[in-house]
């Protein structure tokens, strides 16, 4: 692993990897995604990992991706970390569970879509303020909110991008299992036994049919969101969000057409 801030541990064939930033809310920087790429790629091919557990921490899952990061280091290409990371996540062939507690934004909820199996706690809270931030939304999300929960359901999340609990994600689907705060990461972690304890050639399977109808749109998807936001990040609209981030303020964008 290229940074502490991604913690993996393999026990029992479960690999987990745990987002561990918590003075930055778990943002997610280029050396978190590649670490997280560079896992869960090599989790594929390795026989020992049957299962991979992404968490975070008690109060936060991630708040995304590092805002800092949008201005200073943007992420441009299919070789970026966080493209290298969307690539092994939605390619995946061995099953994937999420455990979140408290914050889960931007990504944070994008990367959900992803897993098979998502614990998360009643406190939990998910947000995805792409286009607050005058950016547009990623990860194939365009896609696959609209397939799970429809397309007015999905409009209103990506294009009002306010903060939803964790009883309205259950409700549209995106979450498997409710549980108590202090329940979810045992939770994730007794499901996750049982999945590395079915067996692995047809779970892979299983995993791969339920995909294989949308596999390639999801691919050009991700693409496509992906070329789009590097465009939306040299733009106005998101160098107001971003400004008024650092500086602590509402963004204005009344000035934009
Ligand atoms: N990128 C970079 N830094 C982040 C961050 C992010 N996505 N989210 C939080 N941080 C940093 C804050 O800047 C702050 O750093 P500081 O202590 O050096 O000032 C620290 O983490 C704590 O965050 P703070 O805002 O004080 O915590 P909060 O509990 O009041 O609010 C959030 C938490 C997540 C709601 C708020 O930080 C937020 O909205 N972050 C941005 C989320 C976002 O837009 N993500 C990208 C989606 S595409």
């Amino acid at each position: 692993m290229g940074t502490d801030q991604i913690q993996s541990e393999l026990s029992e064939s479960i690999l987990t990897l745990r987002i561990n930033r918590p003075d930055k809310k778990n943002a997610l920087n280029l050396a978190m995604y590649q670490a997280l790429a560079d896992a869960l790629t090599e989790a594929d091919s390795d026989e020992a990992v049957r299962v991979v557990l992404i968490c975070g921490g008690d109060d936060c899952f991630t708040s995304g991706n590092d805002l800092a990061d949008f201005i200073s280091a943007p992420q441009v290409g299919p070789d970026s970390p966080g493209m290298q990371f969307l690539a092994a996540i939605s390619e995946a062939r061995k099953p994937l569970v999420a455990a979140v507690n408290g914050l889960a934004v931007g990504i944070g909820v994008t990367m959900l879509l992803h897993c098979d199996l998502v614990y998360a706690g009643t406190n939990a809270t998910f947000q995805m303020p792409f286009v607050n931030l005058g950016l547009c939304p990623e990860a194939g999300s365009t896609l696959l909110l609209p397939r799970i929960m429809g397309h007015q359901r999905a409009a209103e999340l990506l294009l009002l991008g306010e903060v939803f609990s964790a009883e309205k994600a259950y409700n549209l689907g995106i979450i498997t299992e409710l549980c108590q705060d202090s329940d979810v990461l045992t939770t994730a972690r007794s499901r996750s036994l049982q999945l590395a304890a079915q067996p692995a050639a047809a779970v892979r399977l299983a995993k791969n049919l339920l995909k294989r109808n949308y596999a390639s749109q999801l691919h050009e998807t991700i693409a496509e969101e992906g070329m789009q936001f590097v465009a939306r990040l040299k733009s106005p609209e998101a160098a107001e969000a971003l400004q008024a981030f650092i500086q602590h303020r509402k963004p204005d964008f009344s000035k934009f057409t």
